[in-house]
């Protein structure tokens, strides 16, 4: 091969290569580290911290290159793409530094900790022409992609109801989870996925009554139901203090589908139809997990990043800010109904 081919390969090899940086050191980055270096056209180039020593092992053990402080990472020309794990209440800020550092960005979720937050940062990424994302990991999981196109295509019939609930508590400790500045909430944490999964099956509810528990301005238990006209209804909880059964089910008018826990990463569901010989059939699909559960999202993010698009069709930001809004009606409700 001549010189010149061989620095046309190169080109090409940057060119589809998306180098990552990782915000924050936390349990969550460790598991995104190993599906982004495990992933291929990835590389993992810098980490920042808060604090040196933690960016430095991160860096070490995962094999990135640079190490430093959120402003350094931010002023790397080698990163392309930003995944930020760090306390709700601080993604607003940290996604905004890194838009204007000219970087792609994908946000742990929830996004923000409202919806004026997240138009914010629309308005910017719009301005800087940067892909923008919530990680909602769920919604790129094969099983779930797979339970999506059974439903929509029939598979139960009209779908009428939705129950999912996420109830594991959290170790009382002096977390972010339990840090009502930092944006500790139980609805953050995990209702957001009961929520997300009740909106992909019945679509924007027309109503929705919530109740729950607030404790130290941290809402640490609740519990809704969202109507959707015509009877439809979906009955939801969270917890972080309680067990709540972390499974879910859709339910139609010709059977019903479980997702076995952790329904929100299911690598199997069961359907259940309805069958005039027998009464009912039963059949489960198994799904391998891939990675940690994280690499279909960071392959999606990757492709669509390389293709130039803005944001992906599977979770656009008008996903984000919907569910957004019905985190921010259940949580008012809660307060107001204590
Ligand atoms: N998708 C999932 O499976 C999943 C699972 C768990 C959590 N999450 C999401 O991941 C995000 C982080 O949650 P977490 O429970 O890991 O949070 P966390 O442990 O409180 O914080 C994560 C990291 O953020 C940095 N950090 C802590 N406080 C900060 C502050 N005040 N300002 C800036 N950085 C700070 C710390 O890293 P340094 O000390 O190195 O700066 C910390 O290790 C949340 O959005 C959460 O909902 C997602």
């Amino acid at each position: 091969m001549t010189d010149r081919v061989v620095e046309e390969i190169a080109v090409a090899d940057r060119e589809s290569t998306l180098r990552w940086a990782i915000i924050g050191t936390g349990a969550i980055s460790h598991h995104i580290a190993q599906d982004v270096t495990g992933l291929i056209g990835a590389e993992l180039v810098a980490v920042a911290s808060r604090n040196a020593r933690r960016a430095g092992e991160f860096a070490r053990l995962h094999g990135a290159a640079h190490a430093g402080s959120l402003s350094e990472v931010l002023r790397l020309g080698e990163v392309d793409v930003v995944y930020i794990a760090t306390p709700h209440a601080t993604h607003h800020e940290i996604a905004r530094r890194a838009l204007m550092a000219g970087k792609h960005v994908l946000i742990e979720k929830p996004a923000t900790m409202d919806v004026a937050e997240a138009e914010d940062l629309r308005q910017l990424a719009q301005a800087t022409h940067a892909f923008l994302m919530e990680a909602m990991w769920m919604k790129f999981n094969p099983a779930y992609r797979a339970l999506i196109d059974f439903v929509q295509s029939g598979g139960i019939g009209a779908v009428r109801s939705v129950r999912a609930s996420f109830g594991l508590p959290f170790p009382r400790d002096d977390s972010s989870r339990w840090n009502a500045d930092l944006g500790g909430s139980a609805l953050f944490d995990q209702g957001i996925y009961p929520l997300t999964l009740a909106c992909d099956m019945l679509g924007a509810p027309t109503e929705i009554t919530a109740r729950g528990v607030r404790e130290a301005g941290v809402d640490i238990a609740q519990h809704m139901t969202l109507e959707f006209g015509d009877g439809r209804y979906a009955q939801l909880a969270s917890s972080m203090s309680e067990f709540v059964e972390p499974t879910a089910a859709v339910n139609g008018t010709d059977g019903w589908v479980e997702i076995p826990f952790p329904f929100w990463v299911a690598t199997e569901f069961t359907t259940h139809l309805a069958d005039p010989k027998t009464f009912l059939t039963s059949q489960t699909s198994q799904f391998e997990k891939q990675g940690n559960g994280y690499t279909p999202m960071l392959r999606a993010v990757q492709q669509a990043i390389l293709d130039g698009a803005r944001e992906h069709s599977l979770h656009t930001w008008n996903d984000t800010t919907a569910v957004l809004a019905l985190l921010q009606s259940t949580a008012t409700q809660i307060t107001q109904n204590r």
